[in-house]
């Protein structure tokens, strides 16, 4: 049963999920599990019966959905909303509680998360309400029981683990309080009449969806999410999810590791601090200021260098901070023409490689941005951001073995770059 068109149409269609995106693979390997569970002998036979039965539709985008998600994944991104959202509270004359939403929110840790990083940041409870909507019941259900291994805490402060859940067994519980803050629900964000009738939001988190899709439907849901953010909100997105935003009418808010968009005539917030509140679980590598004119931008080069690499002199600095300006731009082909002119006439550096490979992703091009990823890893093989991305390019075509051994890697690695500094 390989390659057949049929299911992969029929996803398509129903959540958007595009096979080029993630490779037949994944695809395959859910209509084989579903096939045998429903004892159909035949891919036409399983056809049939995906045609009659609603519960085998739901079953089987039950067994190709990625729910892969942790808590305070990207962690610079929840100190900026807790920064904006005491800013907005101000603006409104905290006559409304801000309203934020998290779609897809998978099992419940995104969703969560931001409203413990607002609690956190002295935010009281009346002041914000979260909306979590997935494609999924089963995980929106997960959500609901709020019960969670350790894979969901998978950075090194785990301070928030400690002020915020209880220990049952294995596992931990989340408090009541954060709980209450958060309402969940199932929802397709392709649904033409998705939250219709409601009220924008202030602030949108929709992140690590749209690398599922394939240009045309990400521009359809962007146009939704447009509409969903208030004219003064934010639009938090994936890395490498926001290239077409700019031709959309929105633009980069420019705080790096963010991924936060705002509406084009929204004004643009000033500079934030370069510390960091202390609760919130930021990773700490980031403070560690790199340069200015990298410090501000999505595609920047946040990566920290690990404390063996040599330091850019100022002549490549330059080329870049160039480089990342173009990308942020949106740029792409610019900036992969300074990226290659760059690698011609300098040593190759990794982070160089892996604006390729970031640029190759952007592009859709899957294959590509891998071979990128992984020579930026031969170089340095602790490269932050090489290893995130390649491990969710991995996890996007199934191979979720790959992709924890560089999750692993990523999160040993910030380890020992923490007890370096320590010493
Ligand atoms: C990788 S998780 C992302 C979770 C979280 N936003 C994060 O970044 O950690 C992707 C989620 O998208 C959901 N999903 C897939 N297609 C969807 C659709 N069309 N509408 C809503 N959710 C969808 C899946 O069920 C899955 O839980």
């Amino acid at each position: 049963m390989n390659s057949d068109q049929r299911f992969f149409d029929f996803l398509k269609a129903r959540i958007g999920l595009d096979v080029t995106s993630v490779g037949p693979a994944i695809i395959e390997r859910a209509v084989r599990q579903r096939s045998a569970a429903s004892h159909a002998l035949t891919a036409d036979h399983y056809w049939q019966l995906l045609q009659g039965s609603e519960n085998e539709q739901q079953a089987l985008i039950e067994a190709v959905i990625v729910p892969e998600t942790w808590f305070f994944r990207y962690p610079e991104s929840f100190v900026t909303l807790a920064r904006l959202a005491s800013k907005r509270l101000t603006e409104i004359n905290n006559l409304r509680a801000l309203r934020i939403l998290s779609l897809p929110c998978s099992t419940g840790e995104e969703p969560y998360s931001i409203a413990m990083a607002l609690l956190d940041a002295g935010l009281k409870p009346h002041q914000f309400k979260v909306d979590g909507m997935d494609v999924s019941p089963l995980s929106v259900e997960k959500a609901r029981r709020a019960l969670y291994g350790k894979n969901s805490f998978r950075g090194h402060d785990m301070g928030f683990r400690e002020r915020h859940f209880s220990a049952a067994g294995d596992s931990f519980r989340l408090d009541q309080r954060v709980l209450e803050q958060v309402r969940l629900q199932v929802g397709n964000l392709l649904d033409p009449a998705l939250l219709a009738g409601e009220p924008p939001y202030d602030f949108v988190f929709c992140r690590n969806l749209l690398i599922y899709f394939d240009q045309a439907t990400q521009k359809q849901v962007f146009e939704v999410l447009k509409r969903l953010t208030h004219v003064d909100g934010v639009l938090f997105i994936g890395p490498a999810e926001g290239a077409p935003l700019g031709r959309l009418g929105m633009r980069s808010i420019g705080i790096a590791q963010s991924f936060a968009f705002s509406h084009q005539n929204a004004p643009v917030p000033e500079p934030f601090p370069l510390f960091v509140p202390a609760p919130l679980p930021v990773q700490k590598q980031l403070r560690s200021a790199p340069p200015t004119s990298l410090r501000s931008r999505p595609f920047a080069s946040v990566a920290p260098m690990p404390a063996a690499a040599k330091k850019p002199d100022s002549d490549t600095a330059g080329l870049l901070a160039n480089i990342a300006a173009l990308a942020n731009e949106g740029k792409t082909a610019q900036a992969r023409v300074a990226c290659e002119s760059y690698l011609r006439s300098h040593e190759p550096v990794a982070q160089v490689f892996c604006w390729l490979g970031l640029l190759s992703d952007v592009a859709g091009n899957a294959l590509e941005a891998q071979g990128f990823y992984r020579k930026a890893l031969y170089l340095e093989p602790q490269h932050p951001e090489a290893l995130m991305h390649l491990a969710a390019l991995l996890q996007a075509q199934g191979d979720t073995a790959g992709a924890r051994r560089l999750q692993e890697r990523a999160a040993r690695s910030g380890r020992a770059a923490d007890s370096e500094r320590k010493r």
